[in-house]
């Protein structure tokens, strides 16, 4: 049996529309899910929409609609967006649907029977935008720590979560297991915040309705949170023990944004520990992207819309962007200049010319047929090396979730391949009719390695390297066996490649 692997986006508000932000997440899940199927895994992405809680019901009031017409109304912009840039996830939850909503209760009343649910009385400052009740001491110039608006003073009754009794074992789970939280920093992080010391957790809320009840007392609703993390199991089917729950919980990974981090690594992690249920392996916090150095705010209305690039740019220059520009985990900056300079350098010279030279001089010096490769010189053997080596260390920066190492990996090669053409110059031996098999070595290595280059590279840029593989002869749906040097016959058909990415020329 395959080995499974089960990775995870947050699940998108839909009071929002999509931007670049959610994204980038979605993407760097796709690649990370595309390329462990090539290397072999059984895998389940998951992505999705959370869709109760009092910001949604809130903009559903704004918007003059029911907060399920709502959340109807933008999920479509949500899917419409993922169908376009390439997303293959396997599963959309949504948390108005009634596996979701029978998990949570399912959950909820499991950790309620246990003990470490119990009603009680809640007064504090809560912050409606980040669904989030602070404390008097964490709040900075009385507004919220994390998202600077106005917090409203609340009480309620409530029911809640014995997170305190947990801190213990948190921290524990987190020393032993190194690689739960990443990026570093961020784990660093986390075990401050856990040894300030835990609190418990307000997880229901009688103040507004638009949410899952909870069950045998309907006057509250589950906080959002309690509910919207649940997703990562409801999906798989949990309560039942189904197959994919079976072959799939606990996820291999959760990747999210920082701002998310706490809800991921100190709350679900403890829930889970409540309800008895193993921790996901792995919970990855990405960086924010600001635009043009600014932050990207609707009322700075530099919201970066991901349709208008992929109109723009395409699809896959989206997606080679945001995997290439910024190390996973770090903060960056989109601007339309730099976008505009990794299409023309990177995609339109290095990996376009590459293709459309060595597939033209296939056509011209052989008339399309495929060669065979006779005796290898040193430079070709290099160039072989050269390719083998790149497949080796983009496992270990997968594995790392090191997109960007992964893909300059990647054009180490590519550059390595523009280089042998000049060294090896065909269009010299084309001339001498006594080098026919040299040159017939020489196109060999280099459709080659392209081929190879591609393969791994249909994880980042599905679309392109299945015409550029089409143009190799290459029909193979991309996989592991495909990622070994000598796959390309001689005798196959080699068509000459149009230009991968087009050159952008701004229209002044
Ligand atoms: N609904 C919650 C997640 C629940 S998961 C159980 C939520 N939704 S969100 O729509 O507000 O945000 C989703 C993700 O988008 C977060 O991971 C957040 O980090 C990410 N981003 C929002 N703005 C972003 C940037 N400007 N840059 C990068 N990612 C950003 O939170």
């Amino acid at each position: 049996m395959k080995p499974a692997f089960y990775v995870t986006t947050p699940i998108y508000y839909v009071n929002d529309v999509p931007h670049i932000g959610h994204a980038y997440t979605t993407v760097a899940a796709d690649v990370l899910a595309r390329y462990k199927r090539l290397m072999g895994f059984d895998v389940y992405f998951l992505t999705g929409s959370d869709e109760h809680g009092q910001k949604v019901e809130k903009a559903a009031i704004t918007a003059g609609e029911t907060p399920l017409e709502l959340a109807d109304r933008v999920v479509k912009r949500y899917q419409a967006l993922w169908e376009r840039l390439g997303i293959s996830n396997n599963d959309f939850i949504r948390t108005t649907q009634e596996r979701h909503k029978q998990g949570v209760a399912h959950i909820f009343t499991e950790i309620l029977n246990r003990g470490d649910i119990y009603l009680g009385e809640y007064e504090d400052w809560y912050c409606t935008p980040c669904e989030t009740f602070w404390t008097e001491t964490q709040l900075i110039e009385d507004r919220c720590p994390d998202c600077n608006r106005p917090v409203e003073k609340l009480k309620e009754e409530s029911y809640f979560f014995r997170m305190s009794k947990y801190q213990e074992q948190l921290l524990a789970h987190i020393e032993a297991n190194p690689d739960f939280i990443q990026p570093k920093s961020k784990r660093n992080e986390i075990i401050s915040f856990i040894k300030e010391g835990l609190r418990d957790l307000s997880v229901s809320r009688t103040t507004f309705t638009w949410g899952i009840p909870v069950p045998g007392n309907e006057k509250h609703v589950i906080y959002v949170w309690f509910d919207a993390l649940t997703n990562y199991m409801t999906a798989l089917g949990y309560p039942e023990n189904t197959a994919e729950f079976i072959q799939f919980w606990p996820a291999s990974v959760h990747l999210i944004g920082k701002d998310i981090l706490r809800f991921h690594a100190v709350y679900w992690p403890t829930f889970l520990m409540a309800a008895g249920l193993p921790l996901p392996e792995k919970v990855f916090a990405h960086g924010w992207w600001t635009v043009e150095g600014q932050k990207m705010s609707k009322s700075l209305q530099n919201v970066v819309e991901p349709n208008m690039l992929i109109d723009k740019y395409g699809v896959d220059v989206v997606r080679y962007f945001l995997m290439r520009e910024v190390p996973f985990g770090l903060d960056g900056d989109f601007s339309h200049t730099a976008l505009i300079q990794r299409l023309n350098s990177d995609l339109a010279n290095d990996i376009g010319n590459l293709l459309s030279r060595s597939t033209a001089m296939a056509v011209k010096y052989f008339d399309g047929i495929l060669p065979a490769a006779s005796q290898m010189l040193e430079i070709d053997s290099v160039l072989k090396s050269k390719t083998e080596e790149m497949i080796v260390a983009v496992s270990r920066f997968m594995d790392e979730l090191a997109f960007s190492k992964a893909l300059q990996a990647i054009w180490e090669v590519i550059s390595a391949g523009n280089k042998y053409i000049d060294d090896t110059a065909p269009w010299t031996l084309a001339k001498d009719p006594d080098q026919k098999s040299r040159l017939a070595t020489v196109m060999y290595c280099l459709l080659e390695s392209q081929r190879i280059i591609h393969c791994i590279l249909s994880a980042f840029l599905p679309s392109t390297t299945e015409k550029a593989l089409c143009s190799l002869g290459w029909n193979d749906a991309a996989s592991k066996e495909g990622l070994v040097w000598g796959g390309l016959k001689a005798g196959t058909t080699i068509i000459k490649a149009e230009a991968l990415f087009p050159r952008y020329e701004e229209k002044i």
